[in-house]
C-alpha cells in the first residue's frame, strides 16, 4: 500500500465556502439509555451532549454529575447543579422500580432498551420549544406535546397504557416542562458562552492520500483522508481539474478522542487514469484558501524532502563528530 502525508501540497483560492459552512442551529439535550435485561438487572446510562459533543455524563454508582469540560457548569451556581444531580437520582432510582414493578402489568418482555432524549434547541438565536422523546426497543413510543404524554403509533397498546399513566401525574409532567423549557434553554446559552473558546475554535485537518488494489485487477480505490479537523462541517471531493468526480464517495464522519473529527473519501478507478486526480478539502478552518493533494505527485515531493534532509543530518553528524574530536584534544 502507498502511503503518503504532507500537508498543504497545494493551496488554491477557492470559493467562499465559510457561509454555508458556520452552523447556525444548535441543540442542547440530556440522554438517557436504559436497559432492563430482566427483573432483577437495570442499567442506566445519562448523558448531556450540545449537538454532537458530550458535555456532560452521569456516574450511576454515586449518581453524580460528571463535567466534562472546564466549561461545563455553564453559569449554573454549585446549589442549581446539585439540585439537578438529586433530580436525575430520584428519577433513575423512580423510574427502576416502577419499571420493574409495572413490567408485567403493561405486559412487557425482557429484556428491553429504552432511550430518552429532552432538551431544547436555538434556531438563528432563538430558543425554540422544548422536545422530549422516547423510544422502546429501538422504535418511537411517546413524546411530549402541548404538556401531555402522546403515545407515538409505534407504541402500540403499551405506549397508550403509559402515556395515560403518566398523564395522571402533574408532578411529572411539570417536571418534564421545567427541564424541557427553563434547565436546558439556560443551559445552552450559559455553555455556548462558557465554552466560547472551546466551540469556536477552528482546527485545520491534516490531510493524505493512500490507495489499495481493488477487488479488481487494474484497479485501485483512492483514499483521501481528512483529520483532526474541528468544527465538523466539512467538503471533501476528488477531482480531476475543476472538475469533481461525482464517483467519490463519502465515508462516515467519525469522532477523535479529542473531540475533532476524521473523515475518508474514497474514489474507485482504472489504475491508468489515476494521474491527474486530485482531492480537494473546504473547511472553515481554511478560510478560502482549500487543500488540493496530487494523486502520484507524492513521491516527487518525497524525494525533494530527502534530497534536503540527508545532506542536513549528515552534516549535523559531521559537526558533532568534529565537536567531540575537539573536546577530546582539549582533554588531552
Ligand atoms: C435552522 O432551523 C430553521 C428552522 O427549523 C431552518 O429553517 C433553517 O434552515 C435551519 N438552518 C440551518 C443552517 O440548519
Ligand atoms: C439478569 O440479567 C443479568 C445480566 O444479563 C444476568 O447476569 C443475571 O443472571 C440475570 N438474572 C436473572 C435472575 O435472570
Ligand atoms: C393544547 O391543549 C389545550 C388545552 O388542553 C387545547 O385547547 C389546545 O387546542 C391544544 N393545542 C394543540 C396544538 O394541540
Ligand atoms: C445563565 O445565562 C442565561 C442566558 O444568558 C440566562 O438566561 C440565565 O438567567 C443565566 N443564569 C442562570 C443561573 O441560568
Amino acid at each position: 500500500m502507498l502511503f503518503l502525508e504532507f500537508l498543504f501540497l497545494d493551496v488554491v483560492l477557492g470559493g467562499s465556502i465559510t457561509e454555508n459552512v458556520v452552523q447556525k442551529n444548535i441543540s442542547f439535550y440530556l440522554m438517557q439509555i436504559s436497559s432492563y435485561a430482566n427483573q432483577s438487572w437495570a442499567q442506566n446510562r445519562g448523558s448531556a451532549w450540545l449537538d454532537e459533543l458530550q458535555t456532560h455524563g452521569w456516574d450511576s454508582e454515586s449518581g453524580t454529575i460528571i463535567f466534562l469540560h472546564t466549561w461545563s457548569r455553564g453559569n449554573f451556581s454549585n446549589e442549581e447543579l446539585e439540585d439537578l444531580q438529586l433530580l436525575f437520582r430520584f428519577y433513575f432510582s423512580g423510574l427502576t422500580v416502577e419499571f420493574q414493578n409495572r413490567a408485567s402489568e403493561l405486559q412487557i418482555n425482557y429484556p428491553v432498551d429504552i432511550q430518552v432524549r429532552l432538551g431544547s434547541e436555538l434556531h438563528s438565536g432563538e430558543i425554540t420549544k422544548g422536545f422530549f422523546h422516547a423510544a422502546f426497543n429501538g422504535l418511537n413510543f411517546l413524546s411530549y406535546q402541548n404538556k401531555s404524554w402522546v403515545p407515538s403509533p409505534e407504541g402500540g397498546m403499551t405506549a397508550q397504557k403509559v402515556c395515560d399513566l403518566l398523564n395522571i401525574y402533574e408532578g411529572i409532567k411539570e417536571t418534564a416542562y421545567y427541564l424541557m423549557n427553563d434547565v436546558c434553554p439556560r443551559l445552552l446559552l450559559g455553555l455556548l458562552d462558557a465554552g466560547k473558546m472551546d466551540l469556536q475554535r477552528q482546527v485545520r485537518p491534516e490531510v493524505w492520500l493512500s490507495s489499495s488494489p481493488n477487488l479488481e485487477p487494474g484497479r485501485l480505490l483512492l483514499a483521501c483522508h481528512v483529520s483532526g479537523f474541528y468544527p465538523k462541517p466539512i467538503w471533501v471531493m476528488w477531482m480531476r481539474g475543476a472538475q469533481e468526480q461525482l464517483e467519490t464517495k463519502q465515508g462516515d464522519i467519525l469522532p477523535h478522542a479529542d473531540g475533532t473529527w476524521y473523515l475518508r473519501v474514497t474514489l474507485d478507478v482504472a489504475a491508468k487514469e489515476a494521474a491527474g486526480l486530485s482531492c480537494r478539502v473546504r473547511h472553515s478552518s481554511l478560510r478560502d484558501q482549500d487543500i488540493i493533494l496530487y494523486w502520484g505527485h507524492g513521491l516527487s515531493v518525497i524525494l525533494i524532502i530527502f534530497a534536503v534532509i540527508v545532506p542536513l543530518v549528515l552534516l549535523i553528524v559531521l559537526v558533532l563528530l568534529c565537536k567531540k574530536r575537539c573536546t577530546y584534544q582539549s582533554i588531552s
